[in-house]
C-alpha cells in the first residue's frame, strides 16, 4: 500500500510507531533497528516474514508473496547494519540469492566496514549457486558451512572462491556457526532463516531477536510456519515444544504491514 498523489506519483508508505510510543511518525528505522553498542559476542537477529494466519511461504512457494515495499526497505537496513547474513541453503535456492550490492544509502550505517555484509550459507549437499561463490568482493567473501561428509568434489570447488568452513560432525550446528563468525569478527549477525536453520538457532537457545513482519494475507493451511523442524509423529511435548520469553522492543505499521522486534527475555 502507498499514497498515490493527484500528480499521480507515488510516495512510499510511511511507517508510523504503535509501540513504544504511539503516533510518532518520524520513524529512523536504522536507529530503530540498530544492534546493541560495543558487542563481545555475536548477536543473532532474525528477519522473517509471516502472513496473518501464521504462513511462511506463498503459492510461488518463496516468501516474497508477503513481501512489499515497506518490508523490502525494512529488509535493506537489516542487511545494511549487519556483518554476516546467515541463510539455509534451501532459502538461498529458492530466493535465488546472490553477493549484496552496496547501496550508496549505507555509507553511513557501514562506515569503517565493507561496503556490504557478507553472506554465510550452510549446506550438507553443497548445491549453491556459481554466482554466490564466485562474485563476492574480495573484503566480503561468502561464507560456506558444510559438513564432513559433504561432497568432496564440490567441497573443492567451494574452496576456490569462498570461504568454507567444514564442521567434523553430521550436522552444522548454530554453535559452530557463531564459532566461526566470531573468529572472523563478525558479531552483527542477521538470519535470514529459513524455517529449518531458524528452528535450529531457537532450539540452541542462541536467537537473540526476532524481526517479524505481520504481513495482511491470509494463506491457509497448506504454507508452512517460520520455524520447522524435520517431521515427528508424537505429541508436542515429545519433540521438545520450547517456551522461551521474548518482549516487544517495537510495533511499526507501514501499509498494512506491522514490523515487530521482540528481544529474547
Ligand atoms: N517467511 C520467511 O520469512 C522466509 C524466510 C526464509 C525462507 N522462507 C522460505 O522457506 C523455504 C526454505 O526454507 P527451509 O526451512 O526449507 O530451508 P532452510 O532452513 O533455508 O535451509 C535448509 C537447508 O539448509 C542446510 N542446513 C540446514 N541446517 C543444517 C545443518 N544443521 N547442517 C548442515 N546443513 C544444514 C541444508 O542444505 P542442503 O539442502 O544444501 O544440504 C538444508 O536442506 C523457501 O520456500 C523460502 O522461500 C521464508
Amino acid at each position: 500500500m502507498s499514497n498515490t498523489h493527484a500528480s499521480g506519483t507515488t510516495e512510499p508508505a510511511r511507517f508510523r510507531e504503535l509501540l513504544p510510543s504511539p503516533g510518532r511518525t518520524d520513524v529512523d528505522l536504522a536507529q530503530a533497528y540498530a544492534y546493541p553498542a560495543d558487542l563481545a559476542r555475536p548477536w543473532v537477529r532474525a528477519n522473517m516474514v509471516t502472513s496473518v494466519d501464521g504462513g511462511a511461504v506463498g503459492p510461488s512457494g518463496r516468501s516474497r508473496d508477503l513481501s512489499s515495499e515497506p518490508d523490502r526497505r525494512v529488509m535493506g537496513v537489516l542487511r545494511g547494519l549487519c556483518d554476516v547474513v546467515v541463510v539455509g541453503a534451501s532459502t538461498a535456492r529458492h530466493e535465488g540469492y546472490k553477493p549484496v550490492r552496496p547501496r550508496e544509502v549505507w555509507s553511513r550505517l557501514r562506515e569503517g566496514r565493507p561496503a556490504t555484509p557478507r553472506i554465510a550459507v550452510v549446506s550438507r549437499s553443497l548445491d549453491i549457486d556459481e554466482e554466490l561463490l564466485t562474485q563476492a568482493p574480495e573484503d566480503a567473501r561468502t561464507i560456506v558451512f558444510t559438513v564432513g561428509d559433504s561432497p568432496r568434489a564440490r567441497r573443492s570447488r567451494v574452496a576456490e572462491h569462498a570461504d568454507l568452513v567444514v564442521v567434523d560432525e553430521g550436522s552444522v550446528r548454530p554453535e559452530h556457526i557463531l564459532d566461526a563468525l566470531s573468529e572472523r569478527g563478525l558479531f552483527r549477525v542477521l538470519t535470514e532463516g529459513g524455517p529449518h536453520l531458524l528452528a535450529e538457532f531457537v532450539a540452541a537457545g542462541l536467537l537473540d531477536e526476532l524481526c517479524l513482519t505481520v504481513s495482511p494475507h491470509l494463506l491457509g493451511a497448506g504454507s508452512p510456519r517460520i520455524v520447522a523442524e524435520a517431521p515427528t509423529t508424537g505429541p508436542a511435548e515429545a519433540h521438545g515444544s520450547e517456551n522461551t520469553p521474548v518482549r516487544p522492543a517495537h510495533v511499526l505499521e507501514a501499509g498494512g504491514n506491522l514490523f515487530t522486534r521482540y528481544l529474547r527475555d
